[in-house]
């Protein structure tokens, strides 16, 4: 029996002759294949930097350096994400606010963090990490007056959304283009939209972010021009960067990026239709309708009390279909328990998400049998 799983990687034919092409060449890391793959993704999501690194993770670990961040300095971040944003913070020794999420987006709730930013107890705030889940664009506008308002950095956790668009008075925007945001993260994990294996990639439009996320992926290292034996090191810094040979496959993966958001779509509209008179069931909506996602993430609800998550879990994997939470509430983890003092009563709408939310398959190997297979399990009496 076939193996569904939630998500899963799509490597074509033709991805195979460039690596192999950068595998034969004198540069397997910091050579042209690097800088070719930031020109294309700058292209195609009209920012003007695009900084690739190793994984989603060290962009975020760029972004908090390019903005400087110190000790108790305040961020503020949805309680529901992958753990990588909040570890990080947690490495800066940064003041964390954990704020709840829309019950129905499982996105960060604007309200909740305009009531926060209103408190006049609280200092200044430094930044705030939105995250677009599932590929969604989070409120993208009401976020950016917001920053306007409060004059807070806006970063962009769009792991998730590689692909996805927004649109602001009639004008459709990338998101990672940072026209709303200061800094926006990308991963190419296998399971994102396209993938470089491990990779990801920062996108600004501030050169000044640009250029110590640059620094900083490389050791803090500034190359003297005219001597290749002489260099000075002006920051501290790391190893962060993406090879030629995962650049490789990006590019030709990025090549795809039309056809595997029509396919991601497609996929969605299935569900979108069955799910839409269906009593067990409802799906995640995208609020402004205008707005596109590439849907990394298919999440549908369950209606009923009655039906227990897990148990609908373990019934899908009984049938070789393989669905996920995204994600488990940080409050449930005992590092952020102890460290934090996170309690799930103060997030009531994520402890309801929690209970009801799943991420079932999306991805180019999911045919329309699939699909009805998913969809007839899914229904079935448990
Ligand atoms: C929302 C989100 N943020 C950050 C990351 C970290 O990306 P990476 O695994 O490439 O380090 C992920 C990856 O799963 C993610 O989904």
């Amino acid at each position: 029996m076939k193996l569904i799983t939630y998500s899963k990687q799509k490597i074509f034919k033709d991805d195979f002759a460039l690596v192999k092409k950068v595998l034969k060449s004198n540069f397997l890391t910091t050579g042209p294949t690097v800088e070719i793959f930031e020109k294309k993704i700058k292209n195609y999501l009209n920012s003007k930097y695009a900084l690739s690194c190793s994984s989603g993770t060290s962009a975020l670990f760029m972004a908090f350096k390019a903005i400087d961040l110190k000790k108790n300095d305040i961020v503020i971040c949805p309680i529901v994400n992958f753990v990588a944003t909040t570890n990080l913070l947690s490495l800066f020794n940064a003041n964390i606010i954990f704020v709840d999420i829309n019950e129905e987006t499982g996105a960060l709730d604007i309200t909740k963090v305009e009531k926060i930013l209103k408190k006049k107890r609280i200092k200044k705030v430094k930044a705030i990490v939105n995250m677009h889940i599932g590929g969604i664009p989070n409120d993208i506008e009401k976020f950016y007056k917001l920053k306007k308002k409060y004059n807070f950095l806006l970063i962009e956790d769009s792991c998730h959304a590689f692909g996805s668009t927004y649109n602001i008075n009639n004008r459709t925007y990338k998101i990672g283009s940072c026209n709303h945001a200061d800094i926006s993260t990308f991963s190419f994990h296998p399971l994102k939209t396209i993938t470089t294996c491990e990779g990801g990639v920062l996108t600004t439009n501030i050169k000044k972010f640009y250029e110590k996320s640059k620094l900083f992926r490389s050791h803090g290292i500034n190359r003297n021009k005219n001597n290749h034996y002489s260099y000075d090191v002006t920051q501290i810094g790391l190893n962060l960067r993406l090879s030629d040979l995962n650049s490789a496959l990006g590019i030709t993966q990025l090549q795809k990026i039309n056809y595997i958001i029509k396919k991601r779509n497609d996929i969605a509209k299935y569900y979108n239709k069955k799910f839409s008179k269906n009593d067990n069931f409802k799906t995640i909506k995208i609020i402004n309708k205008n707005d596109k996602s590439c849907y990394h993430l298919y999440r549908i609800q369950i209606k009923s009390k009655k039906l227990k998550i897990n148990k609908l879990i373990n019934h899908l994997k009984l049938n070789n279909i393989i669905s996920q939470k995204h994600y488990i509430p940080l409050y449930e983890f005992s590092f952020y328990k102890k460290k934090y003092g996170l309690k799930s009563n103060n997030y009531p709408c994520s402890k309801e998400y929690f209970k009801k939310t799943i991420s079932i398959p999306i991805h180019l190997d999911c045919k329309k049998k699939d699909l009805e297979k998913i969809y007839s399990v899914l229904n079935e009496k448990i």
